[in-house]
């Protein structure tokens, strides 16, 4: 079995946060370390401020998470405030410079009220012309078609302080409008399975992501299809929006 520490340790080398190597997080650690004030919503075990704290970011970081023990691995690095909570939870602080969602975290906002409440409370903690910078996975690339056992991978993590091969893969369990449903399976190489957890996460297209974004007082500053700022289109998998507190 896994605890809930070998989980968060086994989702760093999962997905290392390294903006050398990914266009991604090559993205967001140049809006990061632009901005004077930043709260990371979904921060996860805070890989992005942490590396901006080692990059010399001197201004007030934030990361914000409900999932503790994701958390307590962040808070290795004590000069970032790490903050246990959801989206909506965020404080109505309105002096961050720049709210940012990393990670397809967005994604994990499902319901029509968590979206409502979540975008409210992060466009509260904004000032004035701040930005919300994420990315959500476009649904016409339907990437869940390859979360599927045959896409399994092999790594090594340390689990209980040692390094450890594990088999991880994900498995679609339904798709009901844009709401995915799926486990995700850490097991040994011989297949002993030692961790399952399931996740949901909602598939907004632009169009209603775009009228829930101005219904709660956002502009869209810009929107890519990539990290690297190409146009949206369609044949798009992401969409990267910069959207602006008005
Ligand atoms: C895939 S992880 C991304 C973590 C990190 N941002 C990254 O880029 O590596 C998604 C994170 O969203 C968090 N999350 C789930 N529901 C949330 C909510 N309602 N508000 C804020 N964060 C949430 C999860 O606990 C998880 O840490």
């Amino acid at each position: 079995m896994l605890s809930d520490a070998d989980v968060a340790a086994l989702y760093d080398v999962l997905s290392p946060w390294n903006p050398a190597l990914s266009p991604g997080d090559r993205f967001y650690d140049t809006w990061v370390m632009a901005a004077g004030s930043v709260l990371d919503v979904g921060c996860g075990t805070g890989a992005m401020l942490t590396l901006a704290r080692e990059q010399g970011h001197r201004g007030r970081l934030v990361g914000l998470d409900p999932d503790r023990a994701a958390l307590d691995r962040a808070r290795r690095r004590s000069d970032v405030d790490w903050v246990e909570g959801t989206a909506a939870g965020a404080t109505a602080d309105a002096r961050f410079d720049l709210a940012i969602m990393t990670g397809h975290a967005f994604q994990c906002l499902v319901t029509d009220d968590a979206l409502r409440s979540s975008l409210a409370a992060i466009h509260a903690a904004l000032r004035g012309g701040g930005h919300f910078v994420f990315e959500t996975r476009h649904p016409q690339a339907r990437a869940w078609e390859d979360w599927n056992p045959s896409n399994a991978v092999g790594v090594v993590a340390p689990v209980a302080g040692t390094d450890r091969a594990l088999r991880v893969w994900h498995e679609v369990e339904s798709v009901a409008a844009d709401v995915v449903t799926f486990a995700g399976t850490a097991a040994d190489p011989d297949g002993t399975v030692l961790h399952t957890d399931r996740s949901v996460l909602r598939f907004l297209a632009p169009a209603p992501l775009n009228a829930r974004l101005a219904d709660a007082g956002f502009e869209i500053g810009a929107q890519y299809g990539d990290w690297d700022r190409g146009p949206l289109t369609g044949t798009s998998r992401e969409i990267v929006t910069v959207a602006r507190r008005r």
